[in-house]
């Protein structure tokens, strides 16, 4: 069976439709989590929410604790990770309420701990294709399912932040060809695949950034405002998963990503 965790970010807090819901505290060889975990069940399957910047949103997108995280999720038995997130977009027809289910990154983040290796045991995975295409198209199913209107396939531009950029940047951001941008899913997902957990990615369009000549610099009360008209569905979708989730091998072999990563002879490892 498969276990469903759920990364929330801005806008998703908790995910009211589950049954013998409990918060409970977590604790990883990297550190705590954002938050406590939120354990229950829903039609039968196994699920596990935690708010990427914890109740409250006390977490920047620099200190979200991301190796503490994805090891919390791992250590609850999680097998399938979904991220669900706000962003602006760089494309007139992803517009704000729509739903992109990203597939490629660009990682432009540089203040953030990227990796659970390091001396003594070093380790490259693939990250060519950093999502599960299974569990992609689930969600897209059920985002799909919950009224969403829903776009498969996306480049998200993960940027540093706190501040949103700049003209000069949302730019060139969108002549590389990004399609949205956020400040959360990297390191998450090279993470997720370092933890050998199926990734997918689900970007809630906020705004357009600042690039629309038709639409003023982006604002946290816009973004707000776009969020809660979309949290039902977000919810709605978190809601549909298990009906979609399989729990058999993918294309991409996310649970067994450090078959042939690990450089470090065995003999030398700590
Ligand atoms: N999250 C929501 N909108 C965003 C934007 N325009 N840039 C970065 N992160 C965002």
């Amino acid at each position: 069976m498969p276990v469903i965790g759920i990364i929330g970010g801005s806008g998703l807090y908790a995910v009211e439709e589950l049954r013998d819901a409990e918060w409970r505290d977590a604790d990883t060889p990297w550190g705590r989590p954002s938050d406590a975990l939120l354990h229950g069940t829903l039609d039968g399957t196994r699920m596990v929410f935690l708010p990427r910047h914890g109740r409250g949103h006390v977490h920047t997108p620099s200190t979200v604790p991301y190796r503490a995280n994805v090891a919390a999720m791992k250590a609850a038995g999680v097998t399938h990770l979904v991220s669900v997130s706000a962003t602006g977009s760089f494309r007139e027809d992803m517009a704000p309420g729509d739903f992109v289910i990203v597939d490629q990154f660009i990682d432009r983040t540089f203040a953030r701990d990227k990796t659970f290796f390091g001396p003594g045991l070093v380790a490259h995975v693939s990250v060519a294709h950093p999502v599960c295409p299974a569990l992609s198209a689930a969600c897209s199913q059920a985002a799909t399912q919950a009224g969403a209107t829903v776009h498969d396939g996306g480049t998200y531009l993960a940027m540093e932040g706190p501040q949103f950029s700049t003209l000069a940047e949302s730019r060139l951001y969108r002549d590389w060809g990004c399609d949205v941008i956020g400040m959360t899913n990297m390191p998450e997902a090279k993470l997720a695949r370092e933890a050998e957990l199926h990734y997918a990615s689900v970007a809630m369009v906020t705004d357009y950034d600042s690039w629309h000549p038709d639409h003023g610099s982006v604002q946290v009360s816009d973004v707000i405002r776009t969020l809660q008209c979309n949290v039902g569905r977000a919810a709605a979708m978190v809601a549909a998963l298990p009906g979609l989730v399989r729990d058999a091998p993918c294309a991409e072999g996310c649970d067994h990503a450090l078959n042939h990563a690990v450089m470090t002879a065995p003999d030398a490892r700590d």
